[in-house]
């Protein structure tokens, strides 16, 4: 078998369909979103639009000296998984403060929200036989593979579609077991769920509840507990998932629930068990994120999202309507989207990865803008204007 031949070929296709990814190379530093890029062995200055790190917390002093005291105090490593050796007391403390954000009984840390979602769900999957998994059409890939490992049953609800998750929710037996997964920010359209009702429906129709909160959370609500914190529906909801990697600034994910819950899936999860426990200033370092204060930040974000969401419709520019942080620029064309995003780059030193399949349906691709409380309206500005020179 020539196996080169059948790695080129899948190379090649994505060549094809225009949407063959470059991965910039960046030096995040305490100038961000200013940033280096990396190219041809030289570094050069940029503005990055697209990244996850909202309030800008990766590059926080108080957080950054949390981290350096830490690694000091306790070393670089966990030394362990959660279950043998590695149950180090700042993540048992840690699961305690992100239990009490979300009004919950517990929570239970994983090495990244996308483990979270995955292990989660496939192992109730596992938990409960005979499960139905009612998800949202817009689900994120950890979710999806979580589903399609559980073994449950899976039907899809049209995105933030109440009536069409009640007709899937009817279809069922009201005494069959089901969960309604959904998130609260979607990451590549911006929309809001409708939690409040979406818990009505649960309650309703005898369903467990599921949200991944990874693009709400320190954004949304005063202690950054998401939009459940900001609906008061936190302690309504059966399992909230988070990460502590986009608005936190950090890395690592985790779930939160009731007692019963977190402790079947801290015995039964693969993806909790069989993995080191994340390093120690993690751990330590969230903890302080918790405490700082957050809704000054989040004001600084919503000032500069405010003002091009304003200014990006003003000028003609087709923006999806977005209700949140995340500003998706529609350009519908994957070989666009890609010499846009060049262009962008090359002329103006800003940089906005193209979105594409598999991230977004094919014929859909487009620029996920996402401000953070360290860009200044003049950044804003700056955009605005190659923006306009790129696509208009
Ligand atoms: C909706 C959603 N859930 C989960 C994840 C995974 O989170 P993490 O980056 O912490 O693995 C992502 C990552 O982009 C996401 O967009």
């Amino acid at each position: 078998m020539d196996y080169q031949a059948h790695f080129l070929h899948a190379i090649d296709q994505t060549k094809k369909e225009a949407r063959y990814r470059i991965f910039r190379e960046l030096l995040r530093n305490h100038e961000f979103p200013k940033t280096k890029l990396i190219e041809d062995n030289s570094a050069r200055d940029i503005t990055l639009w697209c990244g996850v790190d909202y309030l800008g917390l990766s590059q926080h002093p108080i957080l950054k000296k949390a981290m350096v005291r830490a690694v000091e105090d306790f070393g670089v490593g966990s030394g362990g998984t959660r279950n043998i050796g590695g149950n180090i007391h700042q993540h048992v403390l840690l699961e305690r403060a992100l239990a009490k954000l979300h009004q919950q009984e517990a929570a239970l840390l994983f090495t990244s929200g996308y483990v979270a979602n995955e292990a989660t769900l496939k192992t109730l999957g596992h938990l409960v036989p005979g499960i139905t998994f009612v998800s949202d059409q817009e689900n994120h890939m950890s979710i999806i593979e979580g589903i399609r490992g559980s073994g449950g049953h899976k039907v899809i609800f049209a995105h933030n579609d109440l009536a069409d998750l009640e007709s899937k929710l009817a279809a069922l037996a009201l005494d069959a077991p089901k969960m309604i997964v959904f998130e609260s920010v979607y990451s590549m359209s911006g929309t809001i769920a409708p939690v409040k009702e979406i818990i009505a429906l649960a309650k309703k129709y005898q369903a467990l509840t599921y949200i991944d909160e990874v693009h709400a959370l320190a954004v949304y609500g005063a202690h950054g507990g998401g939009i459940s914190e900001l609906t008061g529906t936190a302690p309504d909801i059966d399992i909230i998932q988070g990460t502590l990697s986009k608005g936190f600034g950090l890395s690592g994910g985790y779930i939160a629930g009731n007692s019963q819950i977190i402790d079947a899936l801290r015995l039964n999860a693969n993806g909790f068990i069989f993995t080191t426990s994340l390093p120690p200033q993690i751990s330590i370092t969230a903890l302080v994120a918790l405490d700082l204060d957050l809704p000054p930040l989040q004001q600084q974000l919503f000032e500069v999202v405010t003002y091009l969401k304003t200014e990006l419709i003003k000028a003609g520019l087709k923006i999806l309507p977005s209700d949140s942080h995340i500003i998706p620029l529609w350009i519908g064309d994957a070989t666009l989207c890609a010499s846009a995003s060049k262009r962008l780059l090359d002329e103006f030193a800003i940089y906005i990865q193209p979105i594409n399949y598999p991230t977004v349906r094919r014929g859909e691709e487009r620029f996920r803008i996402s401000p953070t409380a360290r860009h200044t309206l003049n950044d804003a500005r700056q955009l605005l204007e190659a923006l306009k020179i790129c696509l208009l």
